[in-house]
């Protein structure tokens, strides 16, 4: 189930509201949290991936013959958002295990809050292909223009960004950067706080998913 609003999907399942409150919840330990954002993302990698084109193709069964459908094309390419985005990625990997998968290290200038690139490492193949950039929080969109700008200068046949919880800020700023960019979160919190970190969220993705702080 997802409700959508121009470029912007919500994906509303019950399972997927559900497991996002217990990562919500400051109590969560990093292992659960962990655990519940790897399935999370396999879940919301259903809806993602919900378009992907088929093609029909001769199979056997042991019994019989048959037409059945397979998706289309060339590998997707999964994008990670350094260094959040890998608790999303290892979830979508589980549906689409043969994906290609770049990297973009960005880090939160905090004074101006702007991103700033450390690393960049794409597979060679991302002209003609459907990407899907993944990073949990969409905060003030600053990180995931500056990406989406990166991975457009290659050619790619579609982009989708995907992320646990957004603001309306980053929102509005992706949209507005980058209309075409199609964009999947569980929920939509009320605001950012001066410091760029979503209300109420979850506190940093980052931190709850490796331990640190
Ligand atoms: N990044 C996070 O990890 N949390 C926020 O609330 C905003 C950006």
């Amino acid at each position: 189930m997802t409700i959508t609003r121009d470029t912007l999907h919500i994906v509303d399942h019950p399972l997927v509201q559900h497991k996002l409150t217990l990562m919500r919840t400051k109590t969560a330990s990093t292992n659960s949290f962990r655990r519940l954002l790897n399935e999370v993302s396999t879940l919301m990698a259903y809806e993602v991936t919900r378009d992907m084109p088929v093609h029909m193709v001769e199979i056997e069964t042991p019994m019989e013959t048959m037409q059945a459908p397979m998706i289309d094309g060339k590998k997707l390419v999964l994008v990670s958002i350094l260094r959040a985005g890998g608790g999303i990625l290892d979830g979508v990997l589980n549906v689409v295990p043969g994906a290609r998968v770049g990297h973009i290290g960005l880090y939160r200038d905090p004074a101006t809050l702007q991103a700033v690139e450390y690393y960049f490492k794409m597979p060679s193949e991302v002209a003609e292909r459907d990407v899907i950039m993944v990073d949990p929080m969409l905060a003030t969109g600053n990180s995931i223009v500056a990406a989406v700008n990166r991975i457009k200068a290659l050619g790619p046949r579609s982009i989708k960004f995907m992320c646990l919880l957004a603001a309306p800020e980053g929102v509005k700023l992706l949209q507005k950067e980058h209309p075409d960019v199609h964009i999947y979160t569980a929920a939509v919190d009320r605001q950012l706080d001066d410091q760029g970190y979503i209300l109420p969220g979850l506190g940093d993705a980052g931190d709850r998913i490796f331990g640190t702080k």
